[in-house]
């Protein structure tokens, strides 16, 4: 694998867009800050606490729309076995953890190009704090009281992502089916999304990576790029 790691730039995804000729398989761009950095549906991605981790990872020939999904598993396993906490899959391409409420501790963002993928992810690695407007974000530093560096959390996440595309690509999507259903945010309650026009409950993730909600005695398959603005009904 090869880092390359930016002060600043625009943004770690579009870096990779824009030199996709020349990147090798496996480059890893990493920035302090992002300037425009992006998230699902053009939002944008607070990055400029250089206390936040932004990285992109550019792979070749990678043939699966799972890889959202098994990211987050990585980013899970990372998270337990650095800070030994349990955090929760919100499906797609987010990670949270419960703190006062379920708060978002990092987000991914999965782009195709012919036949490389971009992987790109946020983590709230040691924010103290956010700018107001950022509902629902806190750190792992807040959350676990521990400061831990991005190449030790990097290093760890690269271990874990390797492992788990390697065991995917020789094993299939059984285990992460298992982890991503036993840790999914909002599972069993009442969910909404694409402004209220989907609602009903989530039941879980099916083996292609939809999600199963339960309308009345009706079951729904909803695949991520059906899906906009997943929310609980719950307030917490
Ligand atoms: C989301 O929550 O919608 C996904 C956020 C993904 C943010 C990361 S930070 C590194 C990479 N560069 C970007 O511009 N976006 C991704």
């Amino acid at each position: 694998m090869k880092l390359v790691w930016f002060d600043s730039i625009d943004s770690t995804q579009d870096y990779i867009k824009s030199h996709i000729q020349e990147l090798d398989n496996d480059t890893c761009v990493i920035a302090d800050l992002q300037v425009k950095g992006r998230g699902r549906y053009g939002h944008v991605w607070y990055s400029s606490q250089k206390d936040g981790l932004y990285f992109s990872i550019f792979k070749k020939n990678i043939n699966t729309n799972l890889l959202p999904i098994i990211t987050g598993v990585s980013l899970y396993n990372t998270i337990k076995r650095i800070y030994n906490i349990t955090s929760f899959i919100k499906w797609p391409n987010d990670i949270y953890i419960m703190f006062d409420k379920p708060r978002k501790i990092a987000g991914i963002l999965v782009e195709r190009i012919k036949d490389s993928t971009i992987i790109g992810i946020g983590v709230n690695l040691n924010q103290e704090e956010f700018p107001q407007d950022i509902l629902n974000a806190v750190s792992l530093r807040t959350v676990s009281c521990k400061y831990i560096s991005k190449q030790e959390f990097l290093l760890n996440f690269f271990d874990a992502f390797y492992k788990d595309l390697d065991f995917y690509f020789k094993h299939g999507f059984d285990a992460f089916y298992r982890i991503v259903n036993e840790n999914l945010l909002y599972k069993d309650k009442l969910i909404t999304a694409n402004n209220g026009k989907v609602q009903g409950i989530l039941k879980g993730v099916d083996m292609n990576g939809s999600i199963v909600v339960e309308k009345g005695d009706e079951l729904l398959i909803l695949n991520a790029g059906e899906i906009e603005a997943l929310r609980a009904q719950e307030l917490w």
